[in-house]
């Protein structure tokens, strides 16, 4: 299901034109980058170059979270150095980004409702999606996770283009007081729709959830991977996932150039 991209990728020197904390810990990044504006599909990332001037030799790669005109923008949250290192740049800042890079979400406008499911910074991964299907007039749904409160992340975003969103927190400071996929659950269990579609990304645990519960209700999902990365080239394999081709058969595909998206059922989840 997940589509592939053939497109040119672009290493292109920009600056930071803006790098804000949005929620506690999670930062948004905008920047000018014409080529991979234009060519950014749903579910593509980018490998940015944070330092060349400290050591940190490797990229790291961001989802593409908006497109605007000739400008990007990247969603993050604060795991280590890189992105802490990132998070402190100021406006003007060189930055280096190749992109677009890997596959993208398939949305067919027969599958409705559309049900997206981000688990903390899982979301940014699905809002230039998101975007994709409103334009697409498809009933969307967009279910929330964080932490708690502070965490929380892009529903102004999502409600802006017209979407439902549900919200549940692991401490309950707002919406649902729990998991996200019972939330998913709930949702599949309370109506019967002919044809709807999952896209989700998270951490390892919720998509492991959220593929259990798309085998049980016999709904398609299709999940962005987000392995730890070397190249993003397909060369170094460091980022492979194991995938299931055949009833009997596993193979290692890379993230970065086969992926990041898959299908939920095709990933082989007791192999990592
Ligand atoms: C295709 C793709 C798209 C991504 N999109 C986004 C995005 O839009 N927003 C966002 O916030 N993050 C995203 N990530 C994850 C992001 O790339 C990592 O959080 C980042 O590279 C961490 O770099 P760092 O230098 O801060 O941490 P490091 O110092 O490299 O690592 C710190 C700790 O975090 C662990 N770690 C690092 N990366 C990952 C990972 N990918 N998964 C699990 N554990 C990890 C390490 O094992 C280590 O313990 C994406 C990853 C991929 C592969
Ligand atoms: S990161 Fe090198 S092959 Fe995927």
């Amino acid at each position: 299901m997940p589509s592939n991209c053939s497109l040119n990728t672009y290493d292109t020197r920009t600056t930071i034109l803006s790098n804000e904390e949005v929620a506690e810990a999670h930062y948004l990044l905008r920047c000018e980058c014409a080529e991979i504006a234009q060519q950014a599909h749903p579910g593509q990332f980018v490998h940015v170059m944070i330092s060349q001037n400290t050591g940190m030799l490797l990229r790291r790669p961001f989802t593409i979270y908006t497109v605007e005109g000739h400008e990007i923008t990247m969603l993050y949250q604060i795991i280590g150095d890189g992105t802490k290192q990132l998070s402190e740049l100021p406006r003007g800042a060189p930055l280096q980004v190749l992109g677009p890079l890997g596959n993208t979400f398939n949305l067919t406008i027969e599958s409705e409702p559309a049900i997206i499911v981000g688990g903390g910074a899982g979301i940014a991964s699905l809002m230039l999606l998101a975007a994709a299907l409103r334009e697409n007039d498809i009933q969307t749904f967009g279910l929330v996770g964080a932490q708690y409160r502070a965490r929380l992340l892009s529903v102004s975003d999502l409600e802006s283009i017209g979407i439902v969103v549900h919200i549940a927190t692991d401490d309950g400071s707002i919406g649902y007081h729990g998991y996200v996929t019972d939330v998913l659950a709930d949702l599949l269990s309370e109506t019967k729709w002919h044809r709807p579609m999952i896209y989700a990304c998270g951490p390892h645990g919720m998509l492991t959830a959220v593929t259990k519960i798309a085998t049980d209700f016999k709904v398609p999902a299709q999940i962005a991977m987000e392995n730890r990365m070397g190249c993003a080239m397909g060369v170094c394999l460091g980022c492979v996932c194991p995938v299931r081709i055949a009833p009997n058969h596993m193979e290692y595909q890379r993230v970065c150039t086969e992926g990041p998206v898959f299908n939920a059922t095709d990933i082989a989840w007791n192999v990592f």
